[in-house]
């Protein structure tokens, strides 16, 4: 008798592979493969952790209720209007459950986030890539792509792996471009990061459409990627179906404690913020200088392309790294086997990439 069979186009994914984090045993390691931060949490989000500990054995309050408060006073929205989730992967689950089905399709650019493609193929939708230019999001093909059968668009902003942004102004082109029945999914992992004077996180988008929801996470700059932790902010009938179908307790007590603490630490983000704009530029000068190609970033990541030469490629780069304990990210799922993801990390793991790779191009 055959057994249980999952519905078509779960067994079409590929699975989402993190970043490693190991290297040969006795060598330190650096895990610069998952965009964490090197500064770590805000040591008033562990004490806030630590202290919910106390609680473990109660149920969690189950809509985030103070967190939505702190975070609605932080950047001046309605709570109501928000969502928390366990880490904004569940958010774009549930955003591609409640909107996507057979026959329906999801649009994301070439190069842009996996998670895209998996929950889409989850709900089994069809999802549809549009062409970059230059590892940047390109509305005019992301519009091209469009037809009657467009729930969502996904846009990650800055995008994760490629480290490019979109200017406000073609956001709001983009948005301008959509029907009203389409739902376009600002992804905004990185925004505390950029330091460009035409970006805007979603916030006003969303304040002004119905057809509008930016994803925020605390796994990046506030450090709490171990305690799955993000928000969303939409139109309330979006915030209203994601509630039916999310679990009762999708956020943990001790991660809402923590997300508290976090999001009042404002002098916690400043010291991530002033660290990636010193070693971000420094590491793209750097690795500039040595003849590698880095796609200008304004997340705490860059992208480094290799030329695709025997003993010199992307993947050559890898294994000579990862032999030193420099863990870098692979990112051949995201259609670029010529290049490597690498977080800005502490300095001296910054240091030790920049030596270890003027090694690797000169030996
Ligand atoms: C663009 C983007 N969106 C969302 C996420 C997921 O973050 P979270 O840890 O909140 O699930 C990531 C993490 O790598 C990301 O790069």
């Amino acid at each position: 008798m055959n057994g249980p069979v999952p519905r078509p186009g779960v067994l079409t994914i590929d699975a989402y592979v993190p970043g490693k984090s190991s290297a040969p045993e006795g060598v330190k390691v650096w895990k610069l493969s998952s965009n964490e931060t090197p500064l770590g949490a805000s040591p008033k989000a562990k004490a806030a952790y630590v202290a919910a500990g106390e609680k473990l054995a109660l149920y969690p309050e189950g809509s985030s209720k103070v967190l939505r408060a702190a975070i609605a006073s932080r950047y001046g929205l309605d709570p109501a209007r928000l969502l928390c989730g366990a880490g904004s992967d569940e958010l774009l689950s549930l955003l591609a459950y409640a909107y996507l089905g057979p026959g329906d399709e999801a649009l994301h650019s070439e190069h842009g986030f996996l998670v895209y493609k998996i929950v889409t193929l989850a709900a089994g939708a069809t999802p549809v890539a549009a062409p970059e230019t230059n590892y940047t999001a390109d509305v005019d093909a992301l519009l091209a792509k469009v037809t009657d059968k467009t729930k969502l668009v996904f846009l990650a902003n800055p995008n994760n792996p490629t480290g490019t942004y979109l200017p406000f102004d073609e956001v709001k082109r983009l948005h301008a471009g959509l029907r009203a029945d389409i739902l376009l999914v600002l992804d905004a992992a990185y925004a505390e990061y950029v330091r460009a004077n035409d970006y805007e996180s979603g916030l006003e988008l969303v304040a002004t459409s119905a057809n509008v929801v930016m994803c925020r996470t605390f796994s990046k700059i506030h450090g709490l990627a171990n305690l799955r932790l993000g928000w969303m902010v939409g139109p309330p009938a979006v915030i209203e179906a994601l509630n039916r179908i999310r679990g009762p307790f999708n956020v943990s007590g001790p991660a809402m404690a923590a997300g508290i603490a976090a999001i009042g630490d404002e002098a916690h983000v400043a010291a991530a913020i002033a660290h990636n704009d010193r070693w971000l530029a420094w590491l793209t000068q750097e690795l500039s200088a040595l003849g590698l190609t880095v796609t200008p970033s304004v997340g705490n990541f860059v992208m480094v392309s290799f030329p695709p030469e025997p003993g010199r490629s992307a993947g050559d780069a890898d294994a000579f790294l990862t032999q030193r304990g420099l863990v870098l990210r692979r990112i051949d799922a995201y259609g670029l086997p010529n290049a490597l993801r690498l977080t800005v990390g502490p300095e001296e793991a910054n240091q030790l990439v920049v030596k270890a790779l003027k090694e690797f191009l000169t030996r």
